[in-house]
């Protein structure tokens, strides 16, 4: 048995059942499908079942989206910023050409996009998947870091032909200098979050993201409907995509939707608990490094503000222990490659499911149908070997 704690639980007072008009584009979501199923290597991401862990917490089942083998690139956030770029690509060529649907791998766009310049903050995962998607079509490619992000991390960045620039402060300051460069130098900007000046490439990255829960819901067709979502929350983009497509798919009978997040930078708490956006300042570091933000995404707000039902806060000593659990036990029939982001939604699961009072404020029991995301597998391996005491692969192959 798998013991993990938790911090703070809440209700948000503002949470409603009727879908809000979400603010993605009408054919976003046809596009998003077409675009990354075009991709090389494209393959849905296995849907485990985690049925030992659903008996240890006497739940009804647990479905695991393991999004770790994702175009090896490790996490989820290909969907998102990768296909931003295309977006980026496609909108810029069609203005230069009039040409509504321009094919971005022709000569003639590869020759237009080697003179665009794509830019990114990130705390690991996105300008991976920024640099992965300028390279995909030939773009030159600028990522900014904060200190906080290891040097592993920046190699995966790199290897993808990005040059890296590190800033002074936090992750919400690379984003920041990130905006404020693109806007000097003419280069395109994607950020995973928005100020709600930047709209346009954040949309495209959370209608993205809407790819890892429509693949879930055809991989779940025949099962009883899903009851509860645990969706771990950095900005929101991952978590506003994953809600919105229940939503669509469950109109009011959307699932019970809880969002998890590192005690020390909850900014989602604080923001749902006064019912406006929130900025929480100071030490925002985490061990899940991609959930350490301060600052809510502003597109997100406008499908969690109602589309949040509560939220729990953990402390970074969760981490460890689950990614071990994950890879001794993992999904019934193999181990799960899970990073210190990854297990985070899982890990606000475990906690509150054995906590009597939480089960009971989150209406957890035996007839409960819970859908969690893996978000990253061995994104910095080192850092993975070190916890769980093997390399991915020697724990895939045991
Ligand atoms: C692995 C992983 N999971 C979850 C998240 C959270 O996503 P969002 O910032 O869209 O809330 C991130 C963000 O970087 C991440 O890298």
């Amino acid at each position: 048995m798998i013991k993990i704690g938790m911090k703070r639980l809440a209700k948000n007072p503002n949470a409603a059942r009727t879908l809000p008009p979400l603010p993605f584009e009408q054919d976003g979501l046809d596009t998003a499908r077409k675009v990354v199923r075009s991709w090389a290597g494209y393959a849905p991401t296995p849907l485990c079942s985690l049925s030992d862990l659903a008996a240890e917490l006497d739940v009804g089942a647990i479905y695991f989206k393991d999004e770790s083998p994702r175009f090896g690139l490790g996490s989820f956030k290909p969907l998102g910023g990768a296909f931003a770029v295309s977006r980026a690509l496609s909108r810029a060529l069609t203005e230069e050409t009039g040409n509504e649907d321009p094919d971005l791998f022709s000569d003639k766009a590869r020759a237009f996009a080697a003179k665009m310049t794509i830019t990114a903050a990130t705390d690991g995962n996105h300008g991976r998947s920024v640099a992965w998607g300028a390279r995909m079509y030939g773009c030159r490619c600028v990522i900014y870091v904060c200190a906080s992000v290891s040097q592993k991390r920046r190699d995966a960045i790199a290897a993808y032909g990005a040059e890296i620039r590190e800033v002074d402060g936090s992750f919400d300051d690379a984003v920041r200098k990130a905006g404020e460069t693109a806007a000097s130098e003419g280069w395109h900007v994607i950020p995973d979050t928005s100020d709600g000046e930047t709209v346009v490439a954040p949309r495209d990255v959370t209608q993205g993201y809407m790819l890892v829960v429509d693949e879930a819901l055809e991989q779940l067709k025949g099962e009883r409907p899903i009851t509860h979502i645990f969706l771990q929350a950095g900005v929101g983009g991952m978590a506003s995509a994953s809600a919105a497509r229940f939503w669509q798919a469950y109109g009011e009978n959307r699932p019970v939707t809880v969002i998890v997040e590192p005690d020390q930078c909850a900014c989602w708490y604080e923001s749902l608990l006064a019912g406006e956006p929130v900025a929480v300042t100071g030490e925002t570091d985490s061990a899940m490094a991609g959930l350490a933000c301060g600052e809510v995404s502003l597109i997100a707000w406008d499908v969690l503000k109602t589309g949040a039902d509560h939220m729990v806060t953990l402390g970074d000593e969760v981490v460890e222990p689950m990614m071990r659990y994950l890879a001794q036990k993992g999904g019934d029939a193999r181990p799960v490659i899970a990073g210190e982001t990854g297990i985070s939604g899982l890990a606000g699961l475990v906690a509150t499911a054995s906590n009597p009072d939480a089960r009971k404020a989150l209406g957890l029991g035996p007839d409960s149908r819970i859908f969690v995301i893996n978000s990253e597998g061995d994104t910095d391996p080192e850092a993975y070997c070190r916890i769980v005491g093997k390399s991915a692969e020697e724990v895939l192959s045991q």
